[in-house]
């Protein structure tokens, strides 16, 4: 069986939403001490939805995948929805992971947590 699914390779290989946002309303930067891998995610939000989502993935070829499916599945959403993305939502919409890579999609729950945390705590100011 091959190592990644083919939804991982076409992620990996044809990234979505690869860049930055220079007027992003939240934006959040996570690392993996490992593995060394780092990703930032850059959310524009109005009126509570996501209208866009761009990120830069300094990583392998799991983070990147995992980073490009994550922007897909918030990008057009609520807040609040994408508030409950979790790791196991990205990588079942990859069509799995192995094992030992589960930990790269855990990293874009997490960018796309401290994004939105980052716009939350600039909403309250
Ligand atoms: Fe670290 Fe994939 S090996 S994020």
């Amino acid at each position: 069986m091959a190592l990644y699914s083919e939804k991982v390779m076409e992620h990996f290989l044809h990234p979505r939403n690869v860049g930055i946002i220079e007027d992003a309303d939240g934006v959040g930067e996570v690392g993996n001490a490992k593995c060394g891998d780092i990703m930032k995610m850059y959310l524009k939000i109005d009126n509570d939805i996501i209208t866009d989502v761009k990120f830069e993935t300094f990583g392998c070829a799991s983070a990147i995948a995992s980073s490009s499916m994550a922007t897909e599945l918030i990008k057009g959403k609520p807040v609040s929805e994408a508030m409950e993305l979790t790791n196991k939502a990205v990588a079942e919409a990859l069509d799995g992971l192995p094992q030992h890579k589960i930990h790269c999609s855990v990293l874009a729950e997490e960018a796309i947590q401290k994004a939105l945390d980052n716009y939350n705590s600039r909403k309250e100011k």
